[in-house]
């Protein structure tokens, strides 16, 4: 989590900065700093808050001049959140400041040896033992900063992205990087360095994005080298070319960007089937499975891994795959898969889906899959991230940039990419007939206009969050390929409102959750006219009569719920596979009209971050 910039060129530093620490609070908000070299010295300024309680600091406090600097928002790990343990962090002679992204795991050992020598320390984060230890190699070994970062990094355990610079040498930033990410933007004469590229994407267009274990010293005038931080080998950076736009990035006149990318979704469904869906040749064209067809046709299963709404995403996945491709699927968070000792074979096809592709315990899945000689998907928004280079193949959601901790439009856009490979998967296999493989594919064609519809609701929807804002609690309840939405309904109601929600299959309601509901229970129903229709509407009785008061999200035109339901919201009639892209929607607009009438921050929820790259 947390996330990191630095400037060093001809420009003002600050500015740079404090933009980019604000394009990247996604990652992290408990607490941002700055450290800037005005020409003779550091000046330094941090605070709990975020970024703009910083700038408000540092505009007061310190000279915020100069062409160099290296700014920090935290999303805390080691240390509460506070002044002191806000980064930037010095070493014991003021020379040095370090900015982190990561966790050092041994830092209690290092820290103790350290002490020993004479250190102090005013924080309790790793981050400060670490700079210490790279100024005591420089002390010991006599060498210059890159050198001494490259020993101290091979004493420490852990993940880092990070970023450093000595006030004695004012002309270079040392970064380095293992677990977390890092680019560097590369301009004319100025580099820039963030956790991604949105920090620089109005000043260069060319980025390199260092690999696990790489290193460089970046230096003014001098072309950007990488060095293994193992063996010290030299390994040539790509400069990639970047697609990011400013505007993507931008609120483009919405209040939060979750509701942005709520509207943004009809568009972006659309760019995700682009160039995939072939309807008038009959074919789904997707490169990464073509690739390793034989190892899809030849799976005795797919394992699924992935972690929050990417997980309902692969709940989602395994009614479709199982449905139209007859392929058995399992579903497994990450960070359980990954600690469980679970059985994989070269005979497994593990699908990694992840929004930021950054994923700590979904990486690690990936790894174990590998090691056992399964073919790994990826299925990921963030063009380049680790998952997406980690993978054997994969699937960019293509959403465009996600920035509202709360992930709405990367879960449809998951759903449709998925919902790609099992169509193409059944034809492959032979497991669909020509005839519904072609109903399908227009039928996707025609969801982006029926999101559009659902998108309707929003006016019916604030007045349903108006009556329900107060609640304390809140049930969701779906069955079949609505069972993950009502899962993923309660994850976005509790992330952003903070109101306990669950989510359950509608049936199980009468194994535990039926004893909670009373005339004070908002209880969302999905009831779409496909898929136990009737059953759901029994589920419906049974809440009714016990007084719970009944939100029913149901297909266009329907009465028998609209009868029973205090509330109903309509969306179009669609495939049963494919209601989930739909009834979806007004359950994200329900949290988010909520959360703004709590006055809670939609954006970046509390105690929360969009990309968890810690365990
Ligand atoms: C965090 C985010 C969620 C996201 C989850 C998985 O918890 O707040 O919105 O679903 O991580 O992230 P990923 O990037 O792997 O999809």
């Amino acid at each position: 989590m947390c996330g990191i910039v630095g400037y060093i060129g001809y420009r003002e530093a600050y500015p740079i900065i404090i933009k980019g620490l604000e394009r990247l609070e996604y990652r992290g908000y408990d607490s941002a700093g700055i450290a800037l070299f005005d020409g003779s010295g550091i000046n330094l300024s941090k605070t709990k808050g975020k970024v703009e309680d910083l700038k408000a600091k540092a505009e007061a406090s310190i000279s915020i001049e100069g062409s160099l600097g290296i700014g920090h928002t935290r999303w805390a790990t080691h240390g509460v959140p506070n002044d002191v343990n806000s980064h930037p962090h010095y070493s014991n002679s003021g020379n040095l400041v370090i900015i982190h992204n990561g966790i050092i795991e041994n830092y209690g050992a290092i820290k103790e040896e350290l002490q020993n020598r004479g250190y102090t320390f005013s924080s309790d984060t790793d981050t400060e033992v670490l700079i210490n230890l790279i100024e005591e190699v420089m002390k010991k070994e006599g060498v210059m900063l890159g050198k001494a970062v490259q020993i101290a990094l091979n004493q420490v355990v852990g993940a880092y992205a990070i970023a450093v610079f000595d006030k004695e040498k004012p002309n270079e930033i040392v970064v380095a990087k293992l677990g977390s990410p890092l680019a560097i933007g590369v301009g004319e004469n100025e580099f820039f360095i963030a956790s991604d590229a949105s920090p620089f994407i109005e000043f260069t267009n060319n980025a390199v994005y260092l690999e696990d274990e790489e290193m460089a010293v970046i230096r003014l005038g001098k072309e950007i080298k990488l060095r293994k931080i193992k063996d010290d080998s030299i390994a040539y950076p790509l400069v990639q070319e970047l697609q990011l736009n400013l505007e993507e990035i931008e609120k483009g006149g919405y209040d939060h960007f979750m509701l942005k990318e709520i509207y943004e979704q009809p568009h972006a469904i659309k760019d995700t089937y682009r160039g995939r869906l072939r309807s008038a040749q009959g074919i789904i064209k997707m490169a990464g499975v073509d690739d390793h067809l034989q190892e899809f046709m030849d799976a005795d299963r797919i394992i699924i891994v992935a972690c929050g709404t990417s997980w309902h995403a692969g709940l989602v996945a395994e009614y479709i795959f199982e449905n139209l491709a007859r392929i058995s699927v399992e579903v497994e968070y990450a960070s359980e898969f990954r600690y469980r000792n679970p059985v994989i074979t070269d005979r497994d096809v593990v699908i990694a889906i992840s929004q930021s592709g950054e994923t700590a315990d979904t990486l690690a899945a990936i790894k174990l899959a590998k090691e056992h000689g399964a073919l790994v998907f990826g299925v990921c928004n963030v063009v380049g991230s680790s998952i997406a280079r980690e993978t054997h193949a994969g699937a960019y959601t293509h959403a465009g940039p996600e920035i509202g901790v709360a992930s709405t439009k990367a879960f449809t856009t998951q759903i449709t990419v998925l919902t790609l490979l099992a169509l193409k998967l059944a034809k492959e296999r032979k497991a669909i007939s020509e005839e519904d493989f072609t109903a399908y594919m227009l039928e996707l064609e025609e969801i982006p206009a029926k999101v559009e519809k659902a998108l309707e609701s929003n006016a019916i929807v604030e007045i349903i969050a108006e009556a329900y804002k107060d609640s304390s609690n809140c049930l969701y309840l779906g069955r079949g390929y609505n069972f993950p939405v009502a899962l993923e309904g309660a994850l976005k109601l509790k992330e952003i409102s903070y109101i306990h929600a669950e989510g359950y299959p509608a049936a199980e309601m009468k194994h535990g959750p039926i004893a909670l509901i009373d005339d004070q229970m908002p209880v969302v129903v999905i009831a779409t006219k496909k898929g136990h229709y009737e059953k759901v509407v029994s589920n419906i009785q049974e809440i009714k009569s016990r007084h719970g008061k009944i939100i029913a999200v149901v297909t266009e035109g329907d009465e028998q719920v609209r009868d029973l339901a205090d509330h109903v919201i309509e969306v179009p009639e669609t495939f049963e596979s494919l209601t989930p892209l739909l009834t979806t929607i007004p359950l994200q607009l329900l949290s988010y009209h909520i959360a703004v009438m709590r006055d809670c921050n939609v954006d970046q929820p509390r105690n929360l971050a969009k990309s968890v790259t810690v365990e």
